[in-house]
């Protein structure tokens, strides 16, 4: 019978013997997947295991801070983070394109990753055999299956394995659905601000930036999806949401009269869908109330915002992404 238990157990007896006295690196993304891979791991093998964090400036709010000092706390994994915040945005810096910023972020992350992983070979210590990926099993079906869905966005999935590496593959999560690994990733003691976690993408909100990427408006953004978030877990809408872009256009402006005149600001769009699986999608019927407080907030609070536009497209005709 199948339990959380039974799943943990037999994959770390499984790694413990593929492993032996080797090590291994994995890379924690903020998303559930590479935490629940890289705890199961930790389960295992304790210090023979480093996680890599690449911290490219373009997380939402609390988010590095979470990987770093609640993941950190809940597993007592051995952690490596790369600041480099600096080099993604003087990478994106004049880049308006979506598909040109998702290779830039995509290329910046392994050469990030790799820099950290050749110094952790470095380290003392037995050889670096293998590498852990939070592949789960739709992961496995589409890529094999060759399903034919055509999504024409390039996916980086940041963690992604550069392809001329040769690490051996640990990947404890590829029999499972989200589901399940929400399940296992409770039963290790990962926290719910982890384990819950709605998806979001690899390149982050450099692709919520309708414009080019700047420090500033990326401090922006992320005060007005902190307000967003915040508003939605209080409505208790977390489990009906799939996930909730929210997106700055940074190239159009529009007036507003706040304080005491007239303002020319951005608007902020809010982007809440429901999805099974993210390949459609429906946007979702917020309470007006909800709505109202986080247009009010976001309003008020951050600065250069003057408007809060709710986007009503279903996936398709609109991705559920802006870029
Ligand atoms: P779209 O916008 O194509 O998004 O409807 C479908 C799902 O994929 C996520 N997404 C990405 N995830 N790298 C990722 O790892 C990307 O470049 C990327 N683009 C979109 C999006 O958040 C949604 O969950």
């Amino acid at each position: 019978t199948w339990t959380t238990g039974n799943v943990i157990d037999e994959q770390v007896e499984a790694i413990r013997e593929l492993v032996g006295d080797k090590r291994a690196i994995c890379g924690l993304s903020g998303g559930v997947d590479s935490a629940v891979a890289a705890a199961l791991v930790q389960k295992a093998i304790g210090s023979q295991l480093t996680c890599v964090y690449v911290d490219h400036g373009l997380m939402r709010k609390g988010e590095t801070e979470q990987v770093e000092k609640d993941f950190v706390a809940a597993t007592g994994v051995q952690l490596k983070v790369v600041d480099a915040e600096e080099r993604f945005l003087n990478a994106l810096a004049g880049v308006s394109d979506p598909e040109e910023k998702r290779k830039i972020i995509g290329r910046e992350f392994i050469r990030v990753f790799e820099q950290a992983q050749a110094e952790i070979i470095a380290d003392e210590g037995p050889a670096v055999e293998f590498l852990v990926q939070g592949t789960l099993y739709p992961d496995v079906v589409e890529s094999g299956g060759g399903t034919g869905t055509a999504n024409i966005k390039s996916h980086h999935n940041v963690g992604g394995l550069p392809e001329d590496l040769e690490f051996k593959l640990i990947e404890p999560l590829r029999k499972l659905f989200k589901d399940e690994v929400r399940m296992v990733g409770q039963e290790l003691g990962l926290p719910d601000e982890i384990v819950q976690r709605q998806p979001f993408p690899g390149p982050g909100l450099g692709i919520r930036i309708v414009g080019e990427v700047t420090k500033e408006r990326l401090d922006l953004l992320r005060e007005a999806d902190a307000i967003a978030r915040e508003e939605l877990t209080a409505a208790g809408l977390d489990r009906d949401i799939w996930q909730c872009p929210v997106v700055l256009l940074a190239d159009v402006r529009s007036v507003g009269v706040q304080g005491d005149g007239r303002t020319y600001g951005h608007p902020i769009v809010l982007r809440p869908v429901s999805s099974e699986d993210a390949m459609t999608a429906d946007w979702s019927r917020l309470p007006y109330d909800v709505l109202a407080r986080i247009s009010t907030r976001i309003t008020n609070e951050v600065r250069d915002v003057n408007r809060v536009v709710l986007d009503v497209t279903s996936k398709p005709p609109g991705t559920i992404e802006w870029e």
